[in-house]
């Protein structure tokens, strides 16, 4: 390298166009499609299961506390970015979810990073599903511990890891609800995997949480974990709660660890707290009406028998994912964008979004589909599919 003359500096993003035109032709590229305020389609492609994002309780706390409190945090959580409404917030949500305590970071992702890489280390082995978020794979690779990424959904392949791991501490780390297919991971053997081997449990619940279990307490709440000495899980409150941010809930020493040390948590400006104050208005709502997650679970019942009944292969849900396999991410897009023609906004994943490489249409239910919508969104997306 050292003979070659230095190119010119508008010549140096150059291999940028070259790695742009190699996702072009494999059907990669991205564009981003702002919608307007006001935006006349069904909005299956979301994470806004309860449909509180657009709540009037939710967006006027989250207003009013802007308000009050100003439009940014002003600072990390250690510094001035931790207001009332966080410790209110983290409160609450260990309450809800039966936990001793909580901790409010800036995102699910942010949470995720800090609960990895704080709960792990050079000293460790971390023991994961290689089809995890990707929050938790870069976590994974954050940590300097040993990786073990197995089999997916496989518990036995999960024991093998930690029976063999050569250090002594370990965590396994899981998502509650596989985000690409809305399976569900087996969170009461995984425990028990988890005890056999003295190794801690971790699980990422963003597709769980005020979807699953009583009221939406979520998966691990379900599964009769949440105030386990050895569980720990991670939150979003961008998904059902339809605010911002993340949280991770569990034993108060894994908490008080993390304020020392989770760097996400640390070196991070604090969330907004028009996001807190909004994320605080939907728990409120979610305790109110404990029957929207249910409603969520039936929708994506409905949906999926509809479109099985229209003869697509599709899995019967165990959350609020529903998802349709494509032959190709170029029939992924086309597919998206024929629903999207006639009004249905259809999530479209490719990869590297499929860790298994299949792209796919990806459906997210709401409790506030009608049965109309239900009909509209089957007709439209089985008359849209790919042919043969
Ligand atoms: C499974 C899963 N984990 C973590 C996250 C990250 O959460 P956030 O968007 O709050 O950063 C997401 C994003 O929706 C997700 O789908």
């Amino acid at each position: 390298m050292t003979d070659t003359p230095p190119l010119p500096p508008e010549n140096v993003f150059d291999w940028l166009e070259a790695e742009g035109q190699r996702r072009a032709e494999a059907g990669l590229s991205r564009r981003m499609n702002p919608r307007p305020a006001q935006h006349a389609v069904l909005d299956l492609a979301g994470n806004d299961y309860l449909g509180l994002a657009r709540d009037k309780r939710v967006a006027g706390a989250a207003a009013a506390a802007a308000l009050r409190w100003g439009a940014g945090a002003t600072g990390s959580r250690l510094l001035t970015g931790s207001t009332e409404l966080h410790s209110e917030l983290e409160h609450e949500l260990a309450r809800f979810c039966g936990t001793q305590a909580a901790l409010v970071f800036s995102s699910g992702f942010t949470a995720n990073l800090g609960a990895v890489t704080a709960l792990s280390g050079s000293e460790s082995a971390i023991v994961t599903d290689k089809y995890v978020h990707a929050s938790l794979v870069e976590g994974c690779r954050l940590s300097r511990a040993d990786i073990a990424a197995v089999e997916h959904a496989s518990p036995a392949a999960i024991k093998h890891a930690l029976a063999t791991r050569r250090k002594p501490r370990a965590i396994v780390v899981i998502d509650s609800v596989f985000s690409a297919d809305g399976e569900l991971a087996p969170l009461g053997e995984l425990a028990e995997i988890c005890r056999a081997h003295s190794a801690a449990l971790v699980v990422n619940d963003a597709h769980g949480f005020g979807v699953l279990g009583e009221g939406g307490r979520g998966a691990v709440h379900a599964a009769g974990l949440s105030s386990a000495p050895d569980v720990v899980t991670t939150l979003t409150l961008s998904n059902a709660l339809g605010a911002q941010g993340g949280a991770v809930v569990g034993p108060r020493r894994v908490i008080r660890h993390l304020v020392d040390t989770a760097r996400s948590f640390l070196f991070d400006t604090a969330l907004a707290p028009a996001s807190a104050a909004a994320a605080l208005t939907a728990l409120q709502v979610l305790k109110s009406e404990p029957e929207l997650p249910a409603k969520v679970i039936e929708n994506a019942g409905n949906l999926a028998m509809g479109l099985k009944n229209a003869g697509l292969p599709v899995d019967l849900p165990e959350a609020g994912v529903v998802a349709l396999r494509t032959p190709s991410p170029q029939a992924a897009t086309a597919w998206a964008e024929a629903c999207a023609e006639q009004g249905i906004q259809v999530g479209c994943f490719r990869p590297p979004a499929v860790p298994d490489g299949v792209s796919r249409l990806r459906l997210t239910a709401r409790a506030d589909l009608s049965e109309a919508d239900v009909d509209r969104a089957v007709k439209v997306i089985a008359a849209t599919a790919p042919r043969g």
